[in-house]
């Protein structure tokens, strides 16, 4: 892993920008401001976006790669499962199944037309529902099929293919020997603001839809489930217009919320929570509210899991400003742990492609905590928070023999 600590630059030239106004109005209105970088990226006539989002014939394949190329995780590329199909499961989680030692990645299955429900709309695909993939290496992934389907006809139900399902995120109850996933439910105009909840006796489901409900009478859009070492588990979502983050504990069968519930972040406007833990400080990386557009990160961390939280930075290490301010082009959906190896972990998310939202790809990178910055951060009265780092890399793998460590 420290390998991976290695600082990879990233250089690139943009064009000019394209005018498309005439030297008259040019004249009456002034120059117009030149597209931004992030502009660029999102229009799919730009070569900016043909050099995030590189075609099909790059993509990175379980079965025709190579020794060579084996494990190597390419962040942007399309990513084939077992079966040469493109894997969809944006948004995703994933989880390590101890009974079976195999990994599950759940994720929003996108595979349909991109469109506006009206044309102040976000845009958006119907819910086709939640797909799984399984794999031991986390790399070579098997379509495990649609483990919670989208309805097709019932308009009165929450997982309707005209609503919005996004975020799902699946752990196992001990207890109750349960899987458990939990997921944003909302509207097309997103004014539901709802968590879902379904249920599932194996890890490829199907899984059973039992409701949708307002966590502590309030909104809920972006959403994470914390599954703690205790066994304890916990939901965290944006409220309040997405202006605060809420955290709050589940039941013990995991299937609702407890009346317990903080408010943090407050007035910060932070979504796409993903929550790790290492050595007893519970960490967190969050995007900011800009849609399917990319923004700057921020790692935040606590020593109990239920607050007080504080702001550590920008976790992005290398590429180039526009990388590091963009989160490399992408927003933060899970944090997973690399089993053998302390303090090293994958940091997932989705480089979402608003133009067409199935081509949405995703940006897996090596995350690490470190030591402290003690000229910088040192300080008597708070404790001395450990470095969050996500380093880009262009290609990478995890360190040979991490599954038997
Ligand atoms: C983002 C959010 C995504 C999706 C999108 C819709 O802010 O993180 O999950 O809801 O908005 O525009």
């Amino acid at each position: 892993m420290r390998e991976l600590e290695a600082v990879e630059e990233e250089k690139f030239k943009l064009s000019p920008p394209r005018s498309r106004r005439n030297p008259r109005a040019v004249r009456r209105k002034g120059e117009r401001k030149p597209p931004t970088i992030v502009d660029e990226f999102l229009d799919e006539s730009s070569a900016v976006h043909d050099m995030f989002f590189p075609e099909l014939n790059m993509a990175v394949d379980p079965i025709n790669s190579g020794n060579d190329s084996m494990y190597l995780y390419y962040p942007g590329r399309v990513w084939l499962d077992t079966d040469g199909k493109p894997t969809q499961a944006h948004g995703g989680g994933v989880l390590y199944d101890k009974k079976t030692k195999t990994y599950f990645w759940y994720g929003e299955n996108k595979d349909g037309k991109t469109y506006k429900a009206h044309s102040k709309g976000a845009d958006r695909v119907d819910i086709v529902g939640v797909s799984c993939y399984s794999s031991k290496d986390l790399w070579t992934w098997k379509n495990e099929g649609v483990v919670l389907r989208g309805e097709e006809k019932n308009v009165t139900h929450d997982l309707h293919k005209s609503n919005v399902l996004e975020r799902p995120k699946v752990i196992y109850n001990d207890r109750t020997g349960k899987y458990v996933m939990w997921m944003h439910i909302d509207d097309a105009n997103y004014t539901k603001a709802s968590v879902g909840v379904a249920v599932s006796d194996s890890p490829t489901g199907p899984f059973t839809y039992l409701y949708s409900k307002r966590p502590h009478d309030c909104e809920s859009r972006d959403m994470a489930i914390f599954k703690d070492d205790d066994g304890k588990a916990y939901l965290i979502y944006s409220s309040e217009d997405n202006s605060e983050l809420h955290i709050g504990s589940l039941t013990d069968d995991y299937l609702d919320v407890t009346d317990d519930m903080r408010r943090f972040l407050i007035a910060q406007h932070r979504e796409a929570p993903a929550l790790f833990k290492h050595e007893g400080t519970y960490y967190m990386v969050t995007s900011g509210c800009t849609g399917w557009a990319p923004n700057t990160a921020l790692a935040h961390a606590a020593t109990s899991v239920m607050g007080p939280w504080e702001t550590l930075g920008n976790p992005c290490v290398g590429g180039n400003e526009v990388f590091r301010s963009t989160t490399f082009f992408s927003q933060s959906t899970f944090v997973l742990p690399v089993p053998g190896l302390p303090g090293s972990f994958i940091f997932m998310a989705d480089r979402w492609n608003p133009s067409d939202l199935r081509d949405s790809r995703y940006v897996w990178l090596p995350l690490t905590i470190g030591v402290p910055d003690e000229a910088a951060d040192y300080s008597f009265m708070f404790p001395l928070w450990s470095r969050v780092s996500i380093y880009w890399h262009k290609r990478w793998r995890l360190p040979d023999g991490w599954r038997d460590s």
